[in-house]
């Protein structure tokens, strides 16, 4: 299944929409707003809302006839030979509490050839719009970015991020650990979309998570995958949106990393917690 070569209209009109959910969230930002909860820890908040209206009209307006799946509205499913993955807010939990790491997320899918064709992730507080076409590269504000070339695990910089559902079910501390003793360390920034784009130009050499959702990865994933990297399952078999796995690296340490899952899962090497009862300072 070919992808039709009329998609260069997407990536301008998609920043244009990401720039202005962006700016849009700022003022919610900086005035502060009430949290509201989804469950457990999961927040929500007037900005996560107002953002995707926003996003949901002006592709209504642009692309009528366009599936959208949208993390607070859910999927307006018009059979559609495109699907937008819209994420209006992701890292809501910095945003509530005055940390400036989020991002608008969005993404466009060919739904015959199953293909993400274009993906932008835009952080209003830095001002950085990070964009990609399938087979045509990835931009950050209008120029070519690129992996990092670094091919040690050990020198490596890395971020993971921890769910704000079923935390309790999530094991990802245990790699987390095992992973920080064996390279320059691991940082958990909050924000999945942002945190894949700091993989494709090269200011973290790999990420990866447990249980996002296809808003989270879809822009992320593409946008690393046209910077040069890799991006697949813990295994290292494909990615897909709905893996609910995904680890993304600039491609040279993506082995090293599935052999680090690939022990870990099955309990070897492990290196012993300290405990705390025995600190001394
Ligand atoms: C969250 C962020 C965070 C990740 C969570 C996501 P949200 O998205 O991407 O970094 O660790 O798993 O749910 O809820 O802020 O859009
Ligand atoms: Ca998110
Ligand atoms: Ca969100």
């Amino acid at each position: 299944m070919t992808i039709p070569n009329h998609l260069e209209s997407f990536l301008p009109a998609m920043s244009s929409i990401a720039r202005e959910a962006g700016a849009l969230l700022l003022p919610y930002f900086h005035h502060g707003l009430k949290i509201e909860y989804k469950g457990d820890a999961d927040l929500v908040t007037a900005a996560d809302r107002a953002s995707e209206v926003l996003i949901r009209q002006r592709l209504t307006q642009q692309f009528p006839s366009h599936d959208v799946l949208g993390e607070e509205q859910g999927l307006n499913d018009l059979g559609g030979e495109y699907r937008w993955y819209v994420d209006p807010l992701d890292g809501t939990t910095n945003f509530a509490h005055g940390y400036p790491v989020f991002a608008v997320s969005m993404a466009v899918e060919h739904r015959p050839s199953q293909k993400r064709v274009a993906g932008v992730v835009y952080d209003p507080t830095r001002d950085e719009l990070f964009a990609a076409e399938f087979g045509k590269g990835a931009q950050l504000n209008g120029k070519a970015i690129h992996v990092s070339k670094v091919s040690q695990l050990k020198e490596c910089l890395l971020a993971t991020g921890f769910p704000s559902q079923k935390r309790h079910k999530n094991p990802n501390i245990h790699f987390y650990h095992q992973i920080t003793l064996h390279t320059h360390g691991v940082r958990r920034p909050g924000s999945a979309a942002l945190d894949l784009c700091n993989v494709a130009c090269g200011r973290f050499d790999g990420f990866w998570e447990f249980n996002l959702n296809p808003w989270d990865t879809a822009a992320g994933a593409l946008i690393v995958e046209e910077a040069g990297g890799k991006v697949s399952r813990f295994d290292g078999s494909p990615f897909e949106l709905n893996s609910q796995e995904t680890l993304a690296s600039n491609g040279v340490v993506h082995e090293a990393l599935v052999r680090e899952f690939r022990e870990i899962f099955a309990g070897r090497g492990i290196e012993p917690m300290a405990d705390p009862r025995r600190h001394e300072g």
